[in-house]
């Protein structure tokens, strides 16, 4: 297996937690999980597998860490590098739920690294998600307000789907 980090932003600790939790279900070590406001971009380099993790604020906007964080990342060779992205909304904003996952994915997509991890998944409900591209889940989406008991389950299901590719 590949070396995978774990980068999050995350504002009240809703992807913090649930970052941890995937460390757990990676056997991603806690040294390898890094949140992204106390860490500099070029910590990509230390890995082959990137996991990153933002909730969406305002409305469909990045977790406020990551804005100076991508910045600082446009300058990165990312090519050859596998990806896999993943979200904590709330389905009520329900015109933006989980966006801030497609802003990461727009914005890494077109490094040359190798996105893995879009989700197939019932069971959503709201209008619109910028996370939706193409008719497909760009990356794990988890909504810890309303929907707390299928956090567990899309975890499993999405770890099993993306560990194989790792
Ligand atoms: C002011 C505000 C704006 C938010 N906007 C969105 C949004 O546009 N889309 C969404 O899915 N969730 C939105 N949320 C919900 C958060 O993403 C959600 O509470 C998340 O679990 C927070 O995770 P964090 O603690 O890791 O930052 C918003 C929450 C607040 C308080």
């Amino acid at each position: 297996m590949k070396k995978i980090g774990i980068f999050y932003g995350s504002s009240t600790g809703t992807t913090e937690a649930v970052a941890h939790k995937l460390a757990k279900m990676l056997d991603v070590a806690e040294a390898d999980v890094h949140d992204i406001a106390s860490v500099a971009p070029s910590a990509f380099a230390g890995y082959e597998v990137l996991v990153l993790g933002t909730s969406t604020w305002g409305v469909g906007d990045l977790q406020d860490d990551w804005y100076d964080f991508v910045d600082g990342a446009g300058v990165l060779d990312l090519s050859g590098k596998t990806m896999a992205l993943f979200g904590c909304g709330d389905e009520t904003m329900s015109d933006s739920f989980c966006s801030a996952v497609g802003k990461l994915y727009e914005r890494f997509k077109p490094t040359g690294v190798k996105m893995i991890g879009a989700f197939n998944a019932d069971g959503y409900s709201f209008s619109h998600s910028g996370a939706l591209i193409d008719g497909v889940y760009v990356g794990l989406l988890l909504d810890e307000v309303n929907h707390p008991e299928l956090t567990d389950l899309r975890m499993r299901q999405w770890v099993s789907e993306i560990k194989p590719l790792m």
